[in-house]
């Protein structure tokens, strides 16, 4: 296996420590909703938060099959107040929507540099992100027609069942 170069090395660093962040955001957010009595919504955000710990390891791990040791940074404090179910979607949605750039961008320097092992690495990410960024619109789709009374709680006794469908799809 060819050396990997520094500038692949400096964007898969920056990514899975993106993914380590997103994790505690959403942890963040799995807090919310479960003080919010909206456990359903709860347990979906601490699953999440578990896969984004398994995205950053797909990453530490190539990086030490690579023979590079992987370097954590400082994970700032997220967000943790919302006036809203409905903000705290948002929330996701755009984290979601800077991870996908992220990804991208790990999959440029693979290209500029000819890095084919990380290419493929990150097909997968990049094909995560569709679906990531999908039940993220579901999400807040279904939260701005949940409207009427009950609507909400309704919705949180469905919401696993909804959005793990759609990622089956
Ligand atoms: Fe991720
Ligand atoms: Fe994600």
């Amino acid at each position: 296996m060819t050396k990997i170069a520094s500038q692949v090395v400096a964007e898969l660093t920056r990514q899975f420590n993106q993914e380590l962040s997103a994790a505690h955001a959403y942890r963040a957010l799995s807090l919310w909703c479960e003080q919010a009595n909206l456990k359903g919504f709860a347990r979906y955000f601490a699953k999440q938060a578990g896969e984004e710990l398994e995205h950053a390891a797909k990453m530490t791990s190539h990086l030490i099959d690579r023979g590079v040791l992987p370097q954590e940074q400082a994970i700032p404090a997220p967000k943790t107040e919302f006036e809203s179910l409905l903000e705290l979607a948002r929330q996701a949605q755009a984290m979601e929507e800077r991870n996908t750039q992220g990804i991208n961008a790990v999959y440029e320097a693979a290209l500029q540099t000819k890095d084919y092992a990380v290419q493929v690495l990150m097909h997968w990410f990049i094909n995560e992100q569709v679906e990531e960024e999908a039940w993220c619109l579901e999400m807040v789709e279904r939260i701005e027609a949940a409207t009427c009374a009950g609507g909400l709680s309704d919705l949180d006794r469905h919401i696993e069942r909804y959005l793990e469908e759609g990622e089956n799809k």
